[in-house]
């Protein structure tokens, strides 16, 4: 690895801003809409070419810039972005170098844009797809304030970016929520922008279906995903996360494991569960906490500074009056 610092934060445990992983998930684990795996096949077309013409037929050896594919994969959460990179990664035969940048931001304050360099170059060494998950937060629109530290080096970092993108002659895909806040500048750097919809009645199904084991995990006669995909819209994300809750449920019952099946009921008791505990969440923190939403605060930031001024002009104004006041008074005096 590059960067003693790189290692230092690949080799800590619990959530890493950056880590290298050996994929292990494969197109055949994802199930998208037809219209997410045309733009995916035809994305994987291009990088299948790509080694083929830059490796292995040595083209990458002699032009030195502009060689890298970059992709933008956005999505709402839990719809496939990350496996799917995985999954690419995977069929290219390479390592994926996961970046999660909020996490970069703030470990590396003050030193974000020097590192972001040397990601590329830890990249290029191990030769690992490298992947920006949530990468809203370091592809947004640069800021026009550069008044503030972290607006300058924000910006800067951003150029950074840019900068090696344009030179680095590798895979890079970039994973985001909110792909409308993207820099115009990287939207002419991202050849394939890859849209991640929420599955449908037909893809929820599979999903069911691939989130168990096909032999071991037990099953009850009255399970139906059909049933449950039609009845729960929800993303690949939710049901991951009820196929767990519902063989945790069952695998609490009393009674022999040996006897202990998944039934319906499990099932759509922790689809449910999480749908529900989604929708607190998107309620949010916001409205139900008595927080605010960004742009609520951004207006009431402004009323704020506007009420301000008022009172500050109102104490002037106060102030000289009160100046001419006692001057007169003196005057008066003084006569
Ligand atoms: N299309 C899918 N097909 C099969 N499984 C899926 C699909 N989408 C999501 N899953 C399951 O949900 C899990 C979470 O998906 P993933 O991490 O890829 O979502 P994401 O789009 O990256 O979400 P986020 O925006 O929150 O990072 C996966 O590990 C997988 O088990
Ligand atoms: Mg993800």
């Amino acid at each position: 690895m590059a960067s003693p610092l790189l290692s230092f934060f690949t080799g800590r445990p619990g959530r890493r801003a950056v880590e290298t992983v050996t994929p292990e998930r494969t197109f055949a684990d994802v199930v998208l809409p037809p219209a997410t795996r045309r733009t995916l096949d035809h994305a994987l077309a291009e990088v299948r070419n790509h080694a083929l013409i830059f490796v292995r037929w040595g083209l990458g050896e002699r032009h030195a810039t502009g060689l890298g594919l970059a992709f933008n994969f956005a999505g709402p959460p839990g719809t496939g972005k990350t496996i799917c990179a995985e999954a690419i990664a995977h069929s290219l035969g390479m390592k994926l170098l996961v970046v999660n940048y909020a996490e970069v931001e703030s470990m590396w304050m003050g030193e974000t844009p020097k590192n972001i360099a040397s990601l590329f170059q830890t990249a290029a060494e191990q030769s690992a797809v490298l992947f920006f998950d949530e990468a809203d937060a370091i592809a947004g629109r640069r800021s026009a304030g550069l008044n503030l530290p972290q607006e300058r080096e924000g910006n800067l970092s951003v150029s950074v970016l840019l900068r090696e993108l344009e030179s680095f002659n590798g895979v890079v895909i970039f994973a985001t929520n909110l792909a409308a806040n993207f820099d115009p500048a990287f939207e002419r750097r991202i050849r394939t922008h890859v849209r991640f919809e929420m599955p449908g009645p037909d893809e929820r199904e599979q999903i069911w279906r691939v989130q168990i084991h096909p032999e071991k995990t037990p099953l009850a006669h009255d399970v139906d995903f059909r049933i449950l995909s039609e009845r729960f819209p929800s993303s690949g994300g939710d049901i991951k996360n009820a196929v767990i809750k519902a063989a945790a449920a069952a695998a609490a019952e009393p009674g022999p494991d040996a006897h202990k099946v998944i039934h319906q009921r499990h099932f759509e008791r922790a689809i449910e569960d999480v749908l529900a505990a989604k929708s607190v969440m998107q309620q949010s923190l916001f409205a139900q906490a008595g927080l605010m939403a960004p742009d609520d605060i951004a207006r009431s930031l402004q009323t704020v500074e506007a009420r301000s001024r008022a009172v500050l002009i109102a104490l002037i104004v106060a102030a000289v009056a009160l100046v001419t006041a006692l001057t007169a008074l003196g005057i008066l005096l003084t006569r």
